[in-house]
């Protein structure tokens, strides 16, 4: 029993580890976020918004940014990287890519006639872990295949354990009046 709960702790630590550039840009998106609009308030042919008015450049820029420097953080603390050592390449398109995906996410909400803030369950938990994904494959393949593809538990943990820290993440933001709506 102890076994189980051990490999799950490490499992959770280390998931977590490596995905926290992400786990950092997507909330601070929404801390940052405001002003003008990725789409300048421009519709699609549809008569629907591009993105809509919750994906600002502010949101983009300020969430990278902190994921960034949160990256350029673990990679200093050389005494946690045991969890695993990131590359520069790899702490910006963990960070960038998460907001990414969570912006081609917004486009395709809007396609589907889903009003900005309306809640998509699970694509909005996990648009952001897609787009870290696909992008750190692209751009750093040999980072990724070393630190994910070659631990599919770990990408198992990820998928599992992001929706429930993003719901817990989101209802915090919303009692601090952060966010419009607690998912
Ligand atoms: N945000 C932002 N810019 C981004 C991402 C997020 O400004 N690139 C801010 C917005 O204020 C947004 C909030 O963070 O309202 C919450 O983000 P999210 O839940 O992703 O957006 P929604 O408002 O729910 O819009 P959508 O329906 O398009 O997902
Ligand atoms: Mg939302």
């Amino acid at each position: 029993m102890f076994e189980i709960f051990s490999t799950i702790f490490w499992l959770i630590m280390k998931a977590s580890w490596l995905m926290l550039p992400a786990y950092i840009a997507n909330p601070t998106a929404v801390v940052f976020g405001g002003g003008t609009p990725i789409d300048l308030g421009k519709k699609w042919k549809d008569g629907h918004r591009i993105f809509g008015d919750g994906k600002t450049f502010r949101g983009l820029v300020g969430g990278t940014a902190c994921g960034v420097v949160i990256g350029f953080i673990q990679i200093q603390v050389t005494s946690l990287s045991f969890l695993g050592i990131f590359t520069f390449v790899s702490i910006i398109t963990l960070s960038f890519g998460a907001l990414l995906g969570d912006l081609i996410k917004s486009f395709f909400k809007r396609r589907l006639g889903y009003e900005r803030g309306a809640k998509f369950p699970l694509v909005d938990q996990l648009d952001f872990v897609a787009g870290a994904w696909l992008l750190t494959y692209a751009f750093d393949p040999l980072w990724f295949q070393d630190n994910f593809i070659a631990y599919p538990w770990i990408m198992v943990t990820v998928i599992l354990f992001t929706p429930l820290l993003h719901r817990l993440t989101n209802i915090i933001g919303y009692y601090a009046k952060l966010k419009k709506e607690p998912w």
